[in-house]
């Protein structure tokens, strides 16, 4: 977890490291600190809390400095405080760092008996001290950055600074994120693209084994062996105006609403409507594989997970093909059989789920082939599967994930068609009926967005209760996971989601009359059974709030309070109704005074195990 930050150029170094540390906060936001010279030496700030807490201790006229590093935690070594805070500094050196050194606590014996003193309990300051005790040996920092490299085991991203060369900074990435941004006479290095996308969209990704060095004049990158690399920059096509609120109270609202437009994206170019066909471009997979498929394994974390069982539904009965979905952090440790007649794939917003990523790996190390349904362009899980399928919903900065999942399961729906047809199990009608359905999408999540203020009026009845229950069926049943799972993550509210027929198995035993139990039914084969689940719910005492198609009297009239959705057909039922569930669990959030955006305990990209 953590952002890291750092840039070498001619603007003021102290207002970009707090610029682009804001934008990575999502990232961890328990300390952050920064680092800068002022009059020939390093100044490090930090301190506990979000970034606000550091702007308090800065200075109001900031220094001309040549560059500058900054972090944003999230704690794994050591509780969150001002001395666990990063920079670590060791001699003329200060560093920042994203990821886990699992050996720290050997190379910290090593370095004890050489005299070095150690302030923090963190891993991190164990890097510093051993690039620092190589480096006072003699020669480059970069050579002493390489010589460490080779004695840390783990995950790691740094960047390294030195009081002796201010004008250069050093970053390197093994097994967590890094990014480079190219600007005029000015370089950026950060965990994510939106910390530097207000200055530049020239980006360059690391790969895991490089070495990057930074100066105004430009980049270079070298490998782990100090062997030059050339690497191409990119131009990403994300705006600098999508990574902000644009005019709403928090990023989340702000990315709920995005939807509309984050699923034409998903969609555009890959749809061919007349011919009923869904056209994969770079996301092709191989012939051979798709004839060899026996079976999908799905495997995600979160948001990404409930998504993947969705896509469970899709797949087996769009394109015929047997699923299993597993939990990422599951998946590995119980050895599971794979071959190369399975197609594992993995679902990510960030690409970059330590747990999804080892999924990945397993597979690939028992021959299997792999594809990823991500948003992050560039990020590792995209860049070690076999396929990538970008949902392309844009910067997703609220921690509690929205677009990302209506667009991932946009994804899943488009690859059960596109795999449809050419296993020949999809008649071409069909898919042109799909397809339309698909287009229609956009339109009829702008026509629930609209009723936005009835969604507000029900949270504020309800937001003073300790615990809510979501109950579905089928298709539904993710989404009922995914409503509940927002609510707890974004109001801290007790909610959990329950298949409707389970109801009588346990939850039923927790229903009285300060339950409010959400429903989520459309009319399909199993509606009359859920209109009994909800009429067992009543007579209890249970508060019913229902989430169906327009038109349903039945169960408005059975119903406390229900919402519309417009009629769709069932495989994009889920899509729909997630809409509504997110813009409950914001109001109820607002209205409640959490920390939407950026929830307690929670980190948005959680790149350790
Ligand atoms: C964290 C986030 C969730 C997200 C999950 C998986 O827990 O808070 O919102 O669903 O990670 O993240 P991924 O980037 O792999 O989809």
């Amino acid at each position: 977890m953590c952002g890291i930050m750092g840039y070498v150029g001619h603007r003021n170094v102290v207002s970009m490291l707090v610029d682009g540390l804001r934008r990575l906060e999502y990232r961890g936001y328990d300390s952050a600190g920064i680092a800068y010279f002022e009059e020939g030496e390093i100044e490090v700030k930090r301190s506990v809390g979000k970034l606000s807490s550091l702007e308090e201790i800065l200075p109001p006229l900031p220094p001309d400095s040549p560059s500058g590093i900054g972090h944003t935690r999230w704690a794994t070594h050591g509780k969150p405080s001002e001395e666990n805070a990063h920079p670590h500094r060791s001699g003329s050196l200060v560093l920042v760092h994203n990821g886990i050194i699992e050996n720290y606590i050997s190379l910290k014996k090593g370095l004890l008996e050489e005299g070095h003193e150690f302030v923090s309990d963190t891993d991190t300051e164990v890097v510093v001290h051993l690039i620092d005790s190589i480096y006072q040996r003699g020669g480059s920092l970069e050579t002493a950055v390489k010589n460490a490299l080779v004695q840390m085991h783990g995950s790691y991203a740094i960047c390294v600074l030195s009081e002796k060369d201010p004008e250069r900074m050093i970053a390197v990435r093994s097994g967590c994120p890094l990014v480079i941004g190219l600007g005029k006479d000015e370089c950026f290095v950060a965990s994510d693209i939106p910390a530097f996308l207000s200055h530049t969209r020239e980006v360059v990704y690391l790969e895991d084994g490089e070495i990057a060095l930074l100066s105004a004049k430009g980049l270079e990158v070298l490998d782990f062996k100090g062997a030059r690399l050339s690497k191409e920059s990119q131009k990403i096509s994300w705006n600098p105006v999508m990574a902000e609120k644009g005019g709403y109270r928090h990023f989340l609202q702000k990315e709920i609403h995005e939807q509309p437009r984050a699923i034409v994206d998903t969609i555009r170019g890959r749809v061919a409507q007349e011919e009923g066909e869904v056209i994969l471009g770079a996301a092709e997979i191989n012939e051979a594989v798709v004839k060899r498929c026996k079976r999908v394994v799905l495997v995600g974390c979160g948001t990404s997970w409930h998504a993947a069982l969705v896509g469970k539904f899709l797949l087996e009965e769009i394109a015929g093909l047997p699923v299993e979905v597993d939990i990422a952090s599951e998946f590995r440790y119980r050895d599971p059989h794979l071959s190369s007649e399975d197609l594992v794939i993995g679902i990510s917003q960030s690409g970059e789920t330590a747990d999804t990523l080892a999924a990945i790996r397993e597979a690939k190390s028992k021959n299997t082939p792999t594809l990823s349904i991500c948003n992050v362009v560039g990020s590792s899980i995209s860049r070690e599967t076999d396929t990538v399928f970008y949902t392309h919903a844009g910067p997703e900065i609220s921690v509690a994930s929205t677009k990302a999942f209506t667009t991932q399961l946009t994804a899943l729906t488009l690859l059960a068609i596109h795999l449809g047809r050419r296993r020949a199990v999809l008649s071409k009608e069909k898919a042109q009926e799909m397809i339309h359905h698909l287009i229609l999408l956009p339109k009829q999540i702008e026509e629930i967005l609209r009723h936005e203020a009835r969604i507000e009026d029900i949270a504020k009845r309800y937001f003073r209760y300790r615990d809510f229950l979501y109950l579905a069926r089928g298709l539904l049943y993710p989404v009922a996971l995914e409503g509940a799972l927002k609510l707890k993550e974004i109001s801290y509210i007790h909610a959990e989601g329950y298949p409707a027929g389970e109801m009588k198995h346990g939850p039923i035993a927790l229903i009285d009359e300060n339950m409010p139990v959400v429903i989520l039914a459309t009319k399909d084969k199993v509606y009359g059974k859920v209109i009994s689940n909800v009429m067992e719910v009543k007579a209890r005492g249970g508060m019913i709030i229902s989430f169906a198609e327009e038109g349903d009297t039945d169960l408005a009239s059975i119903s406390d309070e229900i919402f519309f959705i417009p009629k769709v057909s069932p495989s994009l039922s889920p899509i729909l109704m997630t809409i509504p569930l997110q813009m409950l669990a914001y109001h109820i959030s607002v209205t409640r005074g959490t920390d939407v955006d950026q929830p307690r305990n929670l980190a948005k990209s959680v790149t350790v195990e």
